[in-house]
């Protein structure tokens, strides 16, 4: 089997999903079930006894190295991170102590499990550490994309956390000998992604005929990938990525924010219509400190050594997530609660309305 960590959080539970309509291994999922974490994610599953859902924190050593004693997993994919930008500027501790002390502690106990293990399983046994593209930091408009060689410089408290965990990662790899493998992904997107992140929370500020907010002049460009093909290219590294390596993983979709939302709008015209097309909701607000202009993953290595690339192009991944999100009100308006509706009044509250 394997142990999963932040399973019940966006690409997680999809990875779970995913994992588990493609094969029997069974899963461990653990997760703390933070505001991001919705056990909902994996409702379809409650009565599969290939999945043991863990309510845990992975910076909770003696709790691993139970889980790790007890099922003997032969791999870790570690996904449990915090991982809004936003949220990181606000609230930079939280994603210190999860994302770098957090990934110390998990390595810890695999590299304690990982010595127990007899000749054959230690072959076997991978750690897979999820990871972004926003550890290289902003690219100018015509730089050319990231690859796995580019240095490291993040803008963030979120991608300099993240960036501190891949080192963590690579050190453990170089002195103890544990086998790790990275993957850093550009933006994903896609069905259970809560909407607090670009595209789920203008396709629900659409649908309630609330503003539409585009920071700064909407010109900052991402690179999108559809959450399944995150969960497939993971699948084809933890199966035969090369032991200490990173992978970069990108969907070659490279477009502006204010592009994004047009297509949204778009989509939504189309598939939900009002009596104004949702475009007259947009709006521009203040700009995200540090916010970095433009990302861009170049995901040859991957294709070359591991035959992946994406399956959707970018107008059938948001088709199908507008769709999705369309289909699922319900779990969009649970969602939509308490917690949710503070971070939105902290976030978009004191906001000001900009010219672009
Ligand atoms: P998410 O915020 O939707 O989910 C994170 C999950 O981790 C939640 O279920 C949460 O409860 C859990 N978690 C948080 N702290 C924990 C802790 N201390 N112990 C156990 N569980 C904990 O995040 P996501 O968007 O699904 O991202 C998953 C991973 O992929 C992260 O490591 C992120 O950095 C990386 N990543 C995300 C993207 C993206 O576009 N979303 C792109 C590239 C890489
Ligand atoms: O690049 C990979 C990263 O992508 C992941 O590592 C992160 O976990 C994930 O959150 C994502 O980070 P971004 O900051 O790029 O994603 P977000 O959806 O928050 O924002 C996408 C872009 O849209 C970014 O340029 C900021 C802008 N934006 C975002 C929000 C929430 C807006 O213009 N308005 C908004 O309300």
């Amino acid at each position: 089997m394997i142990l999963v960590t932040g399973g019940a959080g966006f690409i997680g539970s999809n990875f779970v999903l995913d994992w588990l309509a493609s094969s029997d291994e069974p899963v461990i999922n653990l997760d703390k079930l933070t505001y991001a974490g919705n056990p909902d994610n994996f409702a379809s599953l409650a009565n599969d006894p290939r999945h043991h859902f863990v309510h845990g924190d992975i910076c909770d050593r003696e709790l691993v190295a139970g889980l790790l004693k007890q099922y003997q997993p032969r791999a870790i994919v570690h996904f449990a991170a915090e991982s809004h930008v936003d949220r990181s500027i606000h609230g930079p501790a939280d994603f210190i102590r999860t994302n770098i002390d957090g990934t110390f502690s998990l390595l810890e106990a695999a590299r304690a499990y990982f010595e127990t293990l007899s000749d054959t399983l230690r072959a076997q046994f991978r750690f897979l550490h999820v990871s972004t593209d926003e550890v290289f930091g902003s690219l100018g408009p015509d730089d050319a994309p990231f690859t796995e060689t580019t240095p490291y410089a993040p803008n963030s408290p979120y991608s300099a956390s993240k960036a501190a965990s891949d080192q963590l990662v690579r050190a453990w790899f170089h002195t103890y000998g544990l086998p790790v493998v990275t993957g850093n992904c550009s933006n994903n997107y896609g069905p259970l992604q809560f909407p607090e992140k670009l595209i789920p929370l203008i396709i629900a500020n659409a649908l309630a005929g609330k503003p539409l907010p585009v920071y700064g002049d909407g010109q900052q460009v991402r690179d999108w990938l559809y959450v399944g093909d995150h969960c497939a290219a993971l699948r084809r590294v933890l199966a035969d990525g090369r032991l200490g390596e990173t992978y970069n993983i990108g969907g070659w979709n490279e477009k502006a924010n204010l592009d994004v939302v047009h297509t949204l709008c778009d989509l939504l015209d189309e598939l939900a219509p009002a009596t104004q097309s949702y475009r007259q909701q947009i709006k521009f607000v203040t700009d995200r400190p540090g916010h970095d202009r433009r990302y861009a993953i170049d995901a040859r290595k991957i294709e070359r050594e591991l035959g992946w690339k994406p399956a959707e192009t970018f107008e059938t991944g948001m088709r199908k997530t507008v769709q999705w999100t369309l289909a699922n009100q319900d779990w969009v308006r649970k969602v939509q609660s308490g917690e949710y509706l503070q971070w939105i009044d902290r976030q978009y509250g004191q906001q000001k309305e900009v010219n672009a």
